[in-house]
């Protein structure tokens, strides 16, 4: 199989973003387009994912326990994305497949079939378009999906009439857990960072109560959101929001850590929460976790939330970037909160 004389553009990053994500922190770097070997296909890559996460490996060295940070001057290894292969040799895979896989940010990429990636959430898969177009399974039936739903079902354990509060709720992963815990018929509340959003949040994404979290003191804002307490919070965003959680959770309450963006362009984390004695009081449960380690709930995730999909009962928003120099400024605007819904690149030439 030969490509003739077309190259492969790839994003490298060239230096780790101190504070925001800026352009300059990334070069466009044409490079040969790779050839497959036994038991490997060559993709080319249609669309690829943008993830607050990725921040927390654009840095010299990762928080323990996570994904390695993303070494300089290197394409990036482990980033979410979909594509045709355009040549197998590697048993189950054919040319014209749709496949997702984890060697996103470039224009093709060689990928073993069976090889492990991203804890087994990034491994080489064949996606069915007929039920879903390709980049839905870099949201809502992809890694976004299974952090909702095993966050919500799986970690913070939810229970018939429980209140749920989600923040960056008008995110990729917010907006679905919202949704998904509508349709277990609790009541929710979403907090996002402007009055756009929590229209969003109450015209589309269903919630029955929403909150701006700039407008004011936020433990006022959850109160009057949610004047009995809540059971369930689920945290993308940690800091305050995560000790207004602790204020208001009734006895018994859980909070899935999902993560922490407001500290992740910090050079120092923030002091944790000074109310964590409400713990103890309030025989709370706190728990992180990693979609990551709980691949194995794909299956089970794509059958109830494609379900959902295919009855319009869920429905989910993508913020789309055009062409692949422009991932890094899609990063930085997702950090900055322009996006609604899932943030993606697609990749033209
Ligand atoms: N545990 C896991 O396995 C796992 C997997 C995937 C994602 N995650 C986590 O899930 C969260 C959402 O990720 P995503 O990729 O779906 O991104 P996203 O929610 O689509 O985008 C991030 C949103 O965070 C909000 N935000 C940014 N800075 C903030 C701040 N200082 N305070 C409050 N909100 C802020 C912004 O919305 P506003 O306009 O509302 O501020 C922005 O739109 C992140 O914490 C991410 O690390 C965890």
């Amino acid at each position: 199989m030969t490509l003739g004389s077309v190259t492969s553009r790839e994003v490298w990053p060239v230096a780790y973003p101190r504070g925001e994500v800026r352009p300059a922190d990334f070069r466009l770097v044409d490079v040969p387009v790779p050839e497959p070997g036994t038991g490997e296909v060559l993709v080319r890559n249609t669309w690829t994912s943008v993830d607050a996460a990725l921040r927390l490996r654009l840095r010299e060295t990762a928080p323990p326990g996570y994904f390695p940070a993303f070494p300089l001057g290197r394409p990036l290894d482990g980033v979410m994305t979909v594509g045709e292969v355009v040549a197998s040799h590697a048993d189950g895979f054919a040319a014209g497949d749709t496949v997702w896989h984890a060697a996103g940010w470039r224009d093709y990429a060689v990928v073993a079939a069976g090889q492990p990636a991203l804890g087994g959430v990034g491994t080489l898969r064949r996606l069915d378009v007929r039920a879903a177009p390709a980049q839905a399974y870099l949201g809502a039936l992809g890694a976004n999906g299974l952090t909702a739903y095993a966050g919500l079902l799986h970690v913070a354990g939810l229970r018939d009439g429980d209140v749920v509060w989600v923040s960056a709720a008008a995110g990729a992963v917010g907006s679905l857990v919202a949704q998904i815990a509508k349709l277990r018929g609790h009541r929710v509340i979403g907090s996002a960072g402007s009055a756009a959003k929590v229209r969003y949040l109450l015209d589309e994404v269903g919630v029955d109560a929403a909150f701006d979290y700039r407008a004011g003191p936020l433990p006022d804002l959850l109160a009057e959101a949610a004047p009995d307490g809540v059971d369930v919070y689920f945290d993308n965003v940690g800091g305050d929001h995560l000790r207004a959680a602790i204020g208001a959770l009734r006895p018994h309450g859980r909070v899935a850590i999902c993560g922490m963006i407001s500290e992740y362009a910090a050079e120092r984390s923030a002091p944790g929460p000074d109310n964590l004695m409400l713990a103890v009081t309030k025989s709370l449960t706190i728990r992180g976790f990693r979609a990551s380690a709980m691949a194995h709930l794909i299956p089970e995730m794509t059958r109830e939330v494609g379900a959902w999909i295919r009855a319009g009962r869920l429905r989910y928003r993508e913020t789309v970037v055009d062409g692949l120099e422009r991932a890094p400024a899609a990063l930085a605007g997702l950090l900055r909160g322009d996006n609604t819904g899932k943030t993606l690149v697609r990749i033209t030439r």
